[in-house]
């Protein structure tokens, strides 16, 4: 079967049909695969759910995997596998604020890093009926149409990213030392340029992004608030509507995402993730 590439709406994504990744991908297939993941920023492969050694096998195509911060989400055996379960077990579980659930916060993956994961592998092993959908937006596209005459303001801008922000409605997983040895805050500037095709795109994460270095908090926060507003147009936004086994595969240098996090009560949510490896953002 001849590979296709369906864009999966206006914003971004694009699934890829006729791909078999239980199997080595010849170079051609790895070489559309590639080209279509730098234009569309997300692709869907629909297959059924890998063993971890088939997940880090698929993931080499694209980058070199990397550990993620948080031990205790590490596979056993194929420790580069992040195990994600976001199961609400006890009606406990389950604020009624749904917007203090962390993973509704509209984040790029691990922005806390000097150096970030430039991709994101997500796939799906159990999903529950209804709700669960993970969404995302384009920042590349949001920052292209930000007025032209405002884009000098932005030049040179950094912001501090850290583990935790009080911006964000949300707390994060609790660190052990070792892990907050390795997660001090960090600079990034607010937008960056995509190393693989020089296109800009804000970078900006709602979990992390503290402050813009050296304004006032109150000025910085009123810049920030405008860049969360701009990049989370529903304009931007496609939302995954999850069949188990379907693979993300995305590029954080140019996407945030979050999940609606209104799935019943009792009904397991699980996936598995693989961070690759990117480079310092500029
Ligand atoms: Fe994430």
């Amino acid at each position: 079967m001849k590979l296709e590439i369906k864009p999966l709406g206006d914003a971004l994504g694009a699934e890829v049909i006729g791909t078999d990744l239980t199997k080595p991908l010849d170079t051609d297939e790895a070489h559309a695969v590639d080209e279509a993941f730098l234009s569309h920023h997300l692709l869907c492969f629909r297959t059924e759910p890998l063993e971890p050694s088939d997940f880090v096998r698929v993931a080499r195509y694209f980058g070199d995997p990397q550990l993620q911060l948080i031990r205790t989400q590490r596979h056993g055996e194929t420790p580069e596998v992040s195990v994600l379960e976001s199961t609400y077990k006890t009606p406990d579980d389950k604020p009624d604020d749904l917007e203090s659930v962390r993973l509704a916060g509209w984040h790029t993956d691990d922005s806390y890093f000097e150096v970030p994961a430039k991709a994101t592998m997500l796939q799906s092993i159990v999903i529950p009926n209804e709700g669960g959908q993970t969404k995302f937006c384009n920042m590349r596209k949001a920052y292209e149409d930000f007025p032209d005459e405002r884009k000098p303001d932005l030049e040179g801008l950094k912001a501090v990213h850290g583990y935790d922000t009080t911006r964000a409605p949300g707390r994060p997983k609790i660190r052990t030392q070792e892990e907050i040895d390795e997660t001090p805050d960090v600079e990034h500037p607010l937008v960056r340029t995509h190393e693989d095709t020089g296109r800009k795109s804000f970078y900006f994460n709602a979990n992390r992004t503290d402050r813009i270095v050296g304004w006032a908090r109150q000025e910085s926060d009123a810049l920030l608030d405008e860049v969360y507003t701009q990049i989370t147009a529903p304009k931007y936004q496609y939302h995954h509507e999850w069949q188990v086994g379907d693979l993300l595969l995305w590029d954080n240098r140019c996407l945030v995402h979050s999940v609606n996090v209104d799935y019943p009560v009792g009904q397991k949510r699980l996936h598995q993730r693989i961070l690759l490896k990117g480079q310092r953002p500029v």
